[in-house]
């Protein structure tokens, strides 16, 4: 107590300004009659109980200058779903990614998401409320693969059955189906036949190539290249008969293109310039074998039949459970991811709707090697053309490599698959994926920090790089609507028992869920 900080500052050779006392003649006031700041006290005449909290600070432009230069966050437009508060502003954080492809302010060309996260930070709990948020705005989901079968509570709570898929599971899944592209097509002009022919087989042939080349022989996998390629496309060709037929694309099925291979014609033996039918068997075993082990390996009774499910265009969402395939391992999961992201991709029915495609957990496709990344790579490409929203659920950015690659031309492999998503949520990470954050994302120094220490202190806080851009966000769910439905420690806290404290309930570790 005693003296006042003007004194004080006066001390240090600052002097604070003092309120002017000169006031502008009443007849001068640009306002002459305006109303106090709580309007006029009475009935329907926009009476305030209380001011705004605006806070006041009084400086001189030379104590100002820390300040400086009054950063505040460049906002984004408020319009999709809100998704959680920008730490920074305190402000709603909003997720339009059709709006900000829209809007010249928003530096981003596409609406694609890439979540990045340590398990059990709250990817899937973000892309959830996410979804359940732009539902309102007329959005359709489509999940395409749900190994965990996570979103299942999620789709009941919307009336919709989610489709199970596994041994033993009625449902079965063509993943050589043309989809939509197929229908009309003895209406279609000899051009657009030749477009839609280059895109259904481009992706049948890319979807083969890739479930081969994930078979490993020893270490190495089975190599698909020019001459095998060539092999694949001559036999869909044959089978679809979609240069030779301009009635009707003849639907295909996987074991077709074995039995194909394993007693080809003469025609296909001319064509490939084989002298002999044994010289083709001979040097085409690998690829048979490798074909043979999709018919009868462990994706068999699934993914080698006509489709037997329907995809509901009216549901607000569609997800397809993997569970069942857990036991079957990894390469299991993988391959089926694959399949279903290739499928879905093509499953694309003009429809007013909008839609947003959830590829969660995408690194277990992406670790079966070069052959599934360019699978994922080319499914995305092919998806943007349609305007989907597409959202990607992987660990860390190096996911993206492919399994076994290291060296700068990897490092550009996935650079440019990074870049076919202009926004990614960075949720917590270890200290040791800060190089990964820096090489491959090219975040500065303190948006690494941000990621490896803020949002390590807190479920749902992320940095939403919207492109260059940068936003520290906490998202906050809705306790009875969102935390039930996002819940994935349930399987835990279920097995915990009654006599633990709720403190300690709250506090197991994300990790012991794996
Ligand atoms: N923003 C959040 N607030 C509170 N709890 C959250 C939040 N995000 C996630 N959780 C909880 O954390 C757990 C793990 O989240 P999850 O989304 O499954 O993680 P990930 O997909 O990253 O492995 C879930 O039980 C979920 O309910
Ligand atoms: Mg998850």
């Amino acid at each position: 107590m005693g003296r006042s900080i003007d004194r004080l500052l006066a001390d240090f050779g600052h002097t604070l300004p003092t309120t002017p006392t000169t006031q502008r003649a009443k007849s001068q006031r640009v306002f002459p009659s305006a109303p106090s700041w709580r309007g006029r006290p009475k009935k329907g005449a926009g009476w305030v109980a209380s001011r705004p909290p605006v806070r006041r600070y009084r400086m001189t432009s030379d104590q100002a200058g820390v300040f400086w230069p009054f950063l505040t966050g460049t906002p984004l437009p408020v319009s999709g779903a809100p998704m959680g508060t920008d730490m920074l502003s305190g402000a709603t954080f909003y997720v339009d990614p059709h709006g900000w492809v829209l809007d010249d302010a928003v530096p981003v060309t596409n609406p694609n998401i890439f979540v990045f996260g340590k398990p059990g930070r709250g990817k899937s709990a973000w892309v959830k409320a996410f979804l359940n948020r732009m539902f309102a705005f007329g959005y359709q989901a489509l999940i395409l693969g749900d190994p965990k079968d996570e979103y299942e509570p999620m789709c009941r709570h919307f009336g919709v059955e989610p489709i199970s898929i596994g041994p033993g599971q009625p449902a079965r899944l063509n993943p050589l189906d043309p989809g939509p592209l197929a229908t009309d097509w003895n209406h279609l002009t000899r051009a657009e036949h030749s477009r839609r022919v280059g895109i259904i087989l481009g992706r049948q042939l890319q979807l083969l190539s890739s479930l081969i080349s994930a078979q490993t022989l020893g270490e190495a996998k089975v190599p698909v290249g020019p001459t095998e390629a060539q092999i694949l496309r001559r036999i869909l060709e044959h089978l679809t008969h979609a240069t030779t037929d301009t009635r009707g694309l003849r639907p295909i099925v996987i074991p077709e293109i074995w039995q194909h291979l394993h007693s080809p014609d003469q025609q296909l033996i001319t064509d490939l310039r084989y002298s002999d039918r044994e010289s083709f068997l001979r040097d085409t075993r690998l690829l048979r074998d490798a074909v043979a082990q999709l018919v009868s390996g462990p994706l068999v009774g699934i993914f080698d039949a006509p489709t037997t499910i329907r995809i509901d265009w009216d549901a607000p969402i569609q997800s397809l459970s993997l569970s069942r395939l857990m036991a079957l391992g990894d390469d299991a999961i993988g391959m089926a991811l694959m399949c279903l992201n290739s499928w879905g991709t093509a499953a694309r029915q003009t429809s007013q709707r909008r839609r947003i495609n959830v590829r969660d957990e995408v690194w277990r496709q992406l670790r079966l090697g070069t052959g599934a990344v360019a699978s994922f790579d080319a499914d995305l490409r092919l998806s943007r053309s349609n305007g989907d929203i597409e959202i990607a659920n992987a660990h860390k950015p190096s996911d993206y490599l492919g399994a076994g690659h290291a060296g700068s031309q990897a490092q550009q492999i996935a650079k440019d698959l990074l870049h076919l998503a202009d926004t990614r949520i960075l949720f917590g990470q270890d200290p040791e994926i800060a190089d990964d954050l820096e090489h491959l994302l090219d975040l500065g120094p303190t948006a690494r920090d941000v990621v490896t220490g803020w949002a390590m202190n807190g479920k749902g806080r992320a940095l939403a790089c919207v492109g260059p851009r940068h936003y520290k966000v906490a998202l906050t769910l809705h306790p009875d609507l969102e935390a039930p439905l996002t819940d994935t420690n349930q399987n835990i806290t279920r097995n915990i028992p009654p006599n633990v404290p709720p403190n300690v309930r709250a506090n197991v570790p994300p990790e012991a869920r794996r």
